[in-house]
This record gives structure tokens, C-alpha cells and sequence, in this order.
């Protein structure tokens, strides 16, 4: 019989209950009607994958948005209905993302019989201030009690999403959330600092006055204040902007960076398969009409060469906190790592940027905040 490769799935949810200032993820205000039309699609686009999927055993399902738990919890329910016609491995990571408004008990009572084992939660801040600025729906309140359900719901594995250098935000803002965060105790953390994306309202306001926004020194003590203070709390930093307990990585996460294969379904996802890199339609009517057609909804397809795969491996490596193996990279990508790239290697060491360490190249605590100039003297 023929040896099956791992897979992990991405699930796209493209609704929200209302757009936050800061988001350009694709998604649209929630209806039932648009949902449930949505979903019927995204089945059929999962039956257009029936061949490739037979030969796969799938390890980890990421629910994504968009706000998952905006929609009703019957639909993702047709979604897992769909995805155990396949064969999902016994320990696979089945996450799912959500918001704390729309996280009710009975709803992750529901993700529970589906076979979901992990919750990811945005909170962002826990300051209502900082979250009615930014044009959050909940409350630090409505935070609580979604975590509370959590818990109740018997779900052990959970993340929750924050963010920094948001307007208005201090470190006395980011040492309460760090407070809230020991008081939740979280088996996961995303601590994004604020990427500002032309388009969204707060670029508008950040190009308008930008008073409110932090500057890059008072961002850079807000993180490290942050990783420092996750990792007395048992909450290791295993990428740039993600911490975990020990074994609570994200492994469907770690696949994108690795560059694992993966399979994305619905509106704008990207699917990674050996070399090659296929992105569906943003837009709800092409997504439904080539469907319709009984057709893939691919609007693009990349082939990748092993110098951008290279690239991105160098990218994605030195952002994680056990850094580039050597022997990894020199075997998947047949190079010698360390004579290809002496030069960037040589001066990011002399300057405090980069170290080794057993077979691994990482950055350093100061690497990590000048991350994007090191991975230019490795771009080739
Ligand atoms: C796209 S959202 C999906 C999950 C859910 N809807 C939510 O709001 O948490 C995932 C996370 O991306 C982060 N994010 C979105 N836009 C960002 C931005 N412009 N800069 C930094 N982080 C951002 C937020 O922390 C958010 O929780
Ligand atoms: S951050 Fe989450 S809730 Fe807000 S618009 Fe983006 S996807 Fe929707």
C-alpha cells in the first residue's frame, strides 16, 4: 500500500460581526443568508480535492478567519462532517479562531463533539478603552467570561491573540494585560505588534496625527517587557510573536514555517503543495462561479523556485527561537548553508545579530528586533 504524507488543512471563514480598525484580513460582515450559501461552497470546493485528500492523513485543521465563531456552530459541524471522509490522524491539532463575543458555552460545547481540541481567542488588549478604539465589539468583561467558557467547556489548549503599540497603549497597559494573562493562564500566546495596512481607518488616523501611536523604542520596551514577563509565566517565545507552555506550540503554525504542505479552502487561501503555491479568489462571485463550474477556485498559481523556497525558508527559520538547523537546510535544499551565506553569517555575528548554537543559527535578543535587516543580507 502506498505510505501516506501529512497534511494540515486551513479552513476560511470570510465574516466578522464589524470590521476592526487595524484589520485587512478578507472578510465581510456576517448575514446567515451569505453564510450559509458560503458554506455550501466551501464543501463543494472540498470534494473538487477528494483525489488529493485519499492519499493524505490529515495532522492538524486550523479554522480561520474572518471570525469563525460568528458563525452558527451547525455550519462548522457540516464542515467536519465533510472532513472526516478523510483521514485525520488520532492526535491531530484541530483549532479553530474566534472572537470572545461570539464564544458562547454552548457553542464550544458544539466544537468540542466536533473534534476541535484548541481555542484561539482574540482579545487584543484587556484596556476598554484601548478596544473601543479600535473598533473591538467586546469588553475586557465579555474577555473573561468567553475564557471562562473555555474552560467550562473542558478545552485545555488555548491561545489568545494580543497586540502592541496599539494607539493610546503604555506599558502600564501591556503590565495589566501581562497580569490578566498570569491570572487566564493560557496555554498559548500571539503577541502581534501592530503592523499599520494601507486601507484599514487606523492608517488613515495614524497619517492624519500619529500623537497616539507608540514609537519604535517604546514599542521595542513593550515587547521585550512582554517576552521577558510570558517567560516567568512558563510561556516560552518559540517565534518572533508566539509563546507556549511547553508541547503547546502551534503545530499547524510551525508548518507554515517550516514549509510543510498544507491545503487552504475558501475565499483569498493559500495552499502550499510541494513547490507550488495556489491562492483562491477574494471575491465571493468568482469564488462561486468557478465552483460552480465545478472548478478548483485558484486565481493564481505560483511554482516556486528552490531559490525563493530558499528565501523563505531563511525568512520563516530565523524567526523561530530554535533558529536555522544546519544540517536541515543543507539536506533539503542541498546547499552548504554555512559557505553559501559566510558573508551575511560572518557580519550579523560580528555585529550581535545572529549566533550558533549547536547546529543552529539564530538571531539574538537584539537580532529580534532588527529581524528584517538580517534576513536582508540573506535574501539572494
Ligand atoms: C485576522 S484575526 C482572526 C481572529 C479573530 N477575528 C480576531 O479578531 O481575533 C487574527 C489576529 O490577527 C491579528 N491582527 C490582525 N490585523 C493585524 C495588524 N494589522 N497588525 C497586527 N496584528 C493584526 C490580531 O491579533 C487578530 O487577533
Ligand atoms: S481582527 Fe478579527 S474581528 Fe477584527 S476585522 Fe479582523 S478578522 Fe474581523
Amino acid at each position: 500500500m502506498m505510505k501516506k504524507n501529512n497534511i494540515g488543512i486551513y479552513i476560511h471563514i470570510p465574516f466578522c460581526e464589524s470590521r476592526c480598525q487595524y484589520c485587512d484580513f478578507c472578510s465581510s460582515i456576517i448575514s446567515e443568508e451569505n453564510s450559509k450559501k458560503y458554506f455550501k461552497y466551501l464543501e463543494k470546493e472540498i470534494d473538487l480535492y477528494r483525489e488529493v485528500l485519499n492519499k493524505k492523513i490529515i495532522d492538524t485543521i486550523f479554522i480561520g478567519g474572518g471570525t469563525p465563531s460568528s458563525v452558527d456552530e451547525k455550519y462548522i459541524g457540516n464542515i467536519f462532517k465533510k472532513l472526516k471522509e478523510f483521514e485525520i490522524s488520532k492526535g491531530a491539532e484541530i483549532s479553530i479562531e474566534s472572537n470572545p463575543n461570539s464564544l458562547s458555552l454552548q457553542k464550544l460545547k458544539a466544537y468540542k463533539s466536533f473534534g476541535i481540541n484548541r481555542i484561539s481567542m482574540g482579545a487584543q488588549s484587556f484596556n476598554d478603552e484601548i478596544l473601543k478604539d479600535i473598533g473591538r465589539v467586546h469588553t475586557k468583561n465579555q474577555i473573561l467570561e468567553a475564557v471562562k467558557n473555555v474552560k467550562e467547556a473542558g478545552f485545555k489548549n488555548f491561545n489568545l491573540d494580543l497586540m502592541l503599540a496599539l494607539p493610546h497603549q503604555n506599558l502600564k497597559d501591556i503590565e495589566e494585560s501581562i497580569e490578566e494573562i498570569e491570572k487566564i493562564n493560557p496555554t498559548h500566546i500571539s503577541y502581534y505588534s501592530l503592523i499599520l495596512e494601507e486601507k484599514t481607518e487606523l492608517y488613515k488616523r495614524y497619517r492624519k496625527n500619529n500623537k497616539a501611536f507608540a514609537d519604535e523604542y517604546t514599542d521595542r520596551n513593550m515587547y521585550h517587557y512582554v517576552v521577558k514577563s510570558l517567560e516567568k509565566l512558563g510561556l516560552k517565545q518559540y517565534e518572533i510573536s508566539n509563546f507556549a507552555k511547553d508541547g503547546y506550540e502551534c503545530r499547524h503554525n510551525l508548518k507554515y514555517w517550516k514549509l510543510c504542505d498544507y491545503i487552504s479552502f475558501g475565499l483569498s487561501s493559500s495552499s502550499n503543495i510541494l513547490n507550488t503555491r495556489y491562492t483562491n479568489f477574494s471575491n465571493f462571485s468568482k469564488y462561486y462561479k468557478a465552483l460552480d463550474q465545478n472548478k478548483k477556485p485558484i486565481e493564481f498559481k505560483e511554482n516556486l523556485s528552490k531559490k525563493d523556497r530558499l528565501n523563505e525558508f531563511i525568512i520563516m527559520g530565523i524567526r523561530l527561537n530554535s533558529g536555522i538547523d544546519v544540517e536541515e537546510i543543507n539536506e533539503r535544499f542541498n546547499i552548504d548553508f554555512e559557505k553559501k551565506y559566510e558573508k551575511a553569517i560572518n557580519k550579523n555575528i560580528n555585529i550581535g545579530l545572529l549566533e550558533k548554537s549547536e547546529r543552529n543559527y539564530k538571531l539574538t535578543e537584539f537580532g529580534r528586533d532588527l529581524s528584517n535587516a538580517v534576513e536582508l543580507d540573506f535574501f539572494m
